[in-house]
């Protein structure tokens, strides 16, 4: 596989600097750039990112160096400077629909992390393992947006990356209903018990907007292609509660869910166990093993003991039994800025690599 020249956009933010340790090693990426805010740019990263760096391995060295370009004023040169980018900025979504399209008519793949674009019909939002068909919208998005090359992919919320990943494999038995309620760590605020004290000893029942996307993104992720547009499914119905907790990583959900035709527990287990996508059979570098992981022990799993599961890659999943209301219920969990973001994101950029999309 030959390398592939990056820039992450909003580099000096939570998920920005989650990209760059993820890619510091990385076989296929090479950051090349690093842009943020007018605040930022024009100092070198390391002074940029000053005493905001969270993750627990150092400033990459080659990163650290780089000086830091404006992510709107500098587009055009980064976008001469890379095969794609990856995007996470916090703006107005209005700004972020503007500044994703901006890249994308320079011909430049946005590979992003934003919800921005969401909800727009032709825009892929990929969970690699689950619907990489839905690739094949980008021919007829690049046709709307008048480019050859660039276009836009997103990535769906941190939230509902386990409970989505664990409710996939069960499809085949008409999933009817589905509860889930998401226990969310500060990280995914762009947050440290240092940058937010108010979360120690604390829950926060309301996390703005987080509840739409849980219910709604998932529909877009099972929907099909028809027309040149993604059409949301229409089952199963969801409903969701999230609340933010005292954890620095790491997001659990409780979910209850019953099926048109109910399996028995042997066998949802079996379908979990035997679960692999494109990702695994493409051997991408940035794949898990297994994408579900099942803990038989009753207090499994754990946010601080399972969420570096293959790397902050997998679903976790555990406590799996009948339930008074609904057929069944369980708890998993997943790493919002690994699997939830920046993870989640350099695997879907994996796959269109390795599909030729950024090949010119
Ligand atoms: N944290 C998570 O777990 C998570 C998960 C999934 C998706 N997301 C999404 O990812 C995005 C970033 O989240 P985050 O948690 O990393 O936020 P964050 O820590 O607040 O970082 C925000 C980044 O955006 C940049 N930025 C702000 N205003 C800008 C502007 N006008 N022009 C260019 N860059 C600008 C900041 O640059 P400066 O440093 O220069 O201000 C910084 O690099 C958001 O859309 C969020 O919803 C986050």
């Amino acid at each position: 596989m030959k390398t592939y020249r990056v820039a992450v956009v909003g580099a000096t933010g939570m998920v920005g600097q989650r990209f760059l340790s993820l890619l510091e090693n990385h076989p296929w990426f090479e950051v090349v750039a690093v842009a943020a805010s007018a605040r930022s740019a024009g100092r070198s990263y390391r002074e940029a990112v000053g005493g905001r760096w969270a993750m627990a391995t150092p400033i990459p060295q080659k990163t650290g160096d780089l000086i830091v370009l404006d992510a709107d004023a500098d587009a055009a040169k980064i976008a001469g400077m890379v095969d794609f980018v990856f995007c996470a900025v916090d703006m107005k979504k209005e700004e972020i629909r503007a500044l994703e399209e901006k890249y994308a008519k320079l011909e430049c793949p946005v590979m992003s992390n934003n919800s921005a674009h969401r909800s727009t019909p032709d825009v892929p939002m990929i969970l690699p393992e689950l619907n990489p068909e839905h690739m094949e919208i980008v021919p007829f998005q690049r046709k709307r947006l008048g480019t050859t090359h660039g276009f836009i992919s997103v990535k769906p919320n941190c939230s509902l990356q386990s409970y989505v990943s664990a409710i996939h494999p069960l499809r085949e038995f008409g999933v009817s209903k589905v509860l889930a309620c998401t226990y969310q760590a500060i990280s995914g605020a762009g947050k440290t018990f240092a940058t937010w004290p108010e979360m120690v000893d604390n829950v926060i029942p309301y996390i703005g907007g987080e509840e739409e996307k849980s219910e709604q993104e998932p529909m877009k992720i099972w929907g099909r292609i028809e027309n040149g547009v993604i059409v949301n499914a229409q089952t199963p119905a969801i409903t969701t509660q999230c609340l933010r907790v005292p954890v620095t990583d790491g997001h659990m959900a409780a979910v209850f869910l019953s099926f048109d035709r109910k399996p028995s527990i042997q066998e949802i287990k079996e379908r979990w166990a035997a679960f692999s996508g494109e990702p695994q059979k493409l051997r991408l570098p940035s794949a898990p093993e297994h994408l579900i992981h099942y803990f038989e022990e009753p207090d499994m799993p754990q946010t601080r003991l399972c969420r570096d599961t293959e790397h902050g890659m997998a679903a976790c999943i555990g406590r799996l039994r009948p339930d008074s209301q609904y057929d069944y219920k369980f708890v998993c969990l997943s790493h919002n800025t690994i699997r939830g973001a920046a993870g989640g994101a350099i695997l879907m950029a994996e796959l269109y690599a390795a599909k030729g999309y950024f090949d010119r």
